[in-house]
């Protein structure tokens, strides 16, 4: 029995993916890679559908230099599939589907967009599979995007834990995001229709330890911003347990961490991890632009 507590070790597998039109360049032990060797427009079918494997099995890509406009953005997303409905942004004119996350110089907010550790909208029945970000303009340090691996802290977990986890349903709402908001803004923020904000409050159930759609893999579908109870359990039952496999999942072990520059694009696969853009660069401005595409309802 440990008697403190060790670090995870043995199993990180964040070999590089092998492709005929990319190369892969891991970037932590836990997951993520740069792809080299492609300007994404003009990636082939092939090609797209090599680079979907390659985010399967990395969980996170970033390619440098791409200077995407917001046409070539929004052509190729359309390629990784379907976009999902954004839960809080709305689109740039002429581009519904590019969301532009936008933190002026001068705005000082203790509640970034994305500032806390989260999958991207888990409170939705059919939550978006992929995000696709890019940065225009950006920080000269700070600013960064760090993302947790939730299938590789769920894999070391001890089968006991896993066994118990098996089978519990979590409860993800917006709830406790719309109302720090409210408090924070003095305002209720503007999530564009009734029907959007109502599905937010009353949130979604949704398997705690999900399978991965494309790869059969068990994660943790878990969030420290949306997770607000298990079914049936009362909330000082199921409070210190997501608690728990917050901070379990998000220890730097299972975690890689992007400096981003302008020009460069990211995705991610949010049925596998959690990430958070942290609130760190007041004075300075941060342009960025996403896209997300269609999931299923996680099973
Ligand atoms: C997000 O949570 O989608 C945005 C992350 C970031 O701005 O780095």
């Amino acid at each position: 029995m440990w008697q403190v507590r060790v670090s995870p070790c043995g199993d990180f597998d964040n070999h590089p993916f092998q492709s005929n039109h990319f190369t892969c360049e891991p970037l932590a032990a836990a997951m993520g890679a740069e792809v080299v060797g492609v300007r994404l427009p003009e990636l082939s079918d092939e090609g797209v559908a090599s680079l979907k494997q390659a985010l399967w099995k990395h969980k996170m890509l970033y390619l440098r230099d791409q200077h995407l406009s917001h046409a070539e953005h929004e052509e190729f997303a359309a390629r990784l599939g379907p976009f999902a409905v954004d839960a809080y942004t709305q689109g740039v004119p002429g581009h519904r589907e590019v969301h532009p996350i936008i933190k002026e110089a001068d705005e000082v907010t203790p509640s970034l967009f994305g500032g806390g550790w989260h999958t991207d909208s888990p409170f939705l029945p059919e939550p978006p599979s992929i995000t696709f970000l890019r940065q225009v303009e950006g920080p000269p340090y700070g600013g960064d995007t760090t993302w947790a691996n939730c299938a590789l802290a769920y894999r070391h977990l001890s089968k006991t834990y896993q066994d118990m986890l098996r089978g519990l349903r979590v409860h993800m709402s917006a709830a406790n995001n719309f109302s720090t908001q409210a408090f924070l803004r003095g305002e209720p923020i503007d999530f564009g229709t009734v029907e959007k904000r109502e599905q937010g409050l009353k949130g979604s159930y949704h398997p705690l330890v999900r399978t991965h759609p494309e790869t059969g893999e068990p994660s943790l579908y878990i969030c420290d911003t949306y997770a607000a109870g298990i079914e049936g359990m009362t909330t000082h039952e199921a409070k210190p347990l997501i608690d728990y496999l917050v901070q379990h999942t998000i220890q730097h072990a299972f975690t890689c961490r992007l400096r981003w520059k302008p020009g460069m694009v990211c995705m991610w696969d949010n049925a596998a991890t959690m990430h958070l853009g942290p609130n760190d660069y007041d004075g300075f401005r941060r342009e960025m632009y996403r896209t997300t595409t269609s999931g299923g309802a996680p099973f």
